[in-house]
């Protein structure tokens, strides 16, 4: 990658701390309710995989991943979660989202959990763009958009909840959850969040 290019700031802390608090984390629920519609197997791309909680969940189903993140600390994470048989199924990419390739209609499932909303609003429009041409049709897309009320409104791209149904318009929603309530971060320090949990499938 080159050094000039680097990940956002994480917005409260380093993102070392950031990787070491979610190390412990269990996968988040929404991929509770993606579940019953994955194929058994098949290709999927995390883009802006952290620690790796999915690309893990999917190389021990058998799923070939190919795991996307611009910080080396995070695929380090990563690389020491999977062990013989799922090492095998997972192609680490050190890249910006922006500028990594993904070939057209190639992936059953596309996750970008808590990762879009770091892309300026032009690399986020483009990114959008990239994985529905990467999606197979039938495939799945995964992933958080950020609401204009959120605490990190002012350093992020937010979408409003009319913005996001427009994003989704070629695609069928699977479930959407807008959440827009006081909570708190990984590592404890409370956040007023403003997000919008998206499962969407690409139409045949
Ligand atoms: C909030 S974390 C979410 C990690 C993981 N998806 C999860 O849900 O646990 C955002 C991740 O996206 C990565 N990231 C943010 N902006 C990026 C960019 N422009 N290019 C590549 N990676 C980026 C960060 O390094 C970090 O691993």
């Amino acid at each position: 990658m080159n050094p000039t290019s680097q990940v956002p700031p994480n917005p409260v802390s380093t993102w070392n701390e950031y990787f070491q608090s979610t190390r412990p984390m269990p996968l988040h629920p929404l991929f509770g309710e993606l579940e019953p519609y994955l194929p058994q197997t098949g290709r999927a791309a995390d883009l802006g995989c952290g620690v790796g909680h999915a690309v893990v969940w999917l190389a021990e189903k058998g799923w070939d991943i190919d795991a996307f993140d611009g910080h080396e600390e995070a695929l380090k994470s990563l690389g020491e979660r999977l062990f013989a048989e799922t090492r095998s199924k997972v192609a680490t990419h050190h890249c910006l989202l922006q500028d990594a390739s993904l070939a057209h209609g190639q992936y059953d499932l596309i996750i970008a959990a808590y990762s879009l909303f770091f892309l300026t609003p032009e690399q986020h429009q483009v990114v959008w763009n990239r994985i529905y041409a990467a999606l197979k049709p039938g495939g799945y897309f995964l992933g958080e958009f950020l609401g204009v009320n959120d605490d990190w409104a002012d350093q992020m791209t937010t979408h409003t909840a009319e913005q996001v149904t427009e994003l989704l318009s070629r695609y069928e929603t699977i479930y959407r959850e807008d959440v827009d309530r006081d909570g708190f971060v990984s590592m404890g320090s409370p956040k007023h969040w403003h997000v919008f949990h998206v499962i969407a499938r690409k139409p045949v």
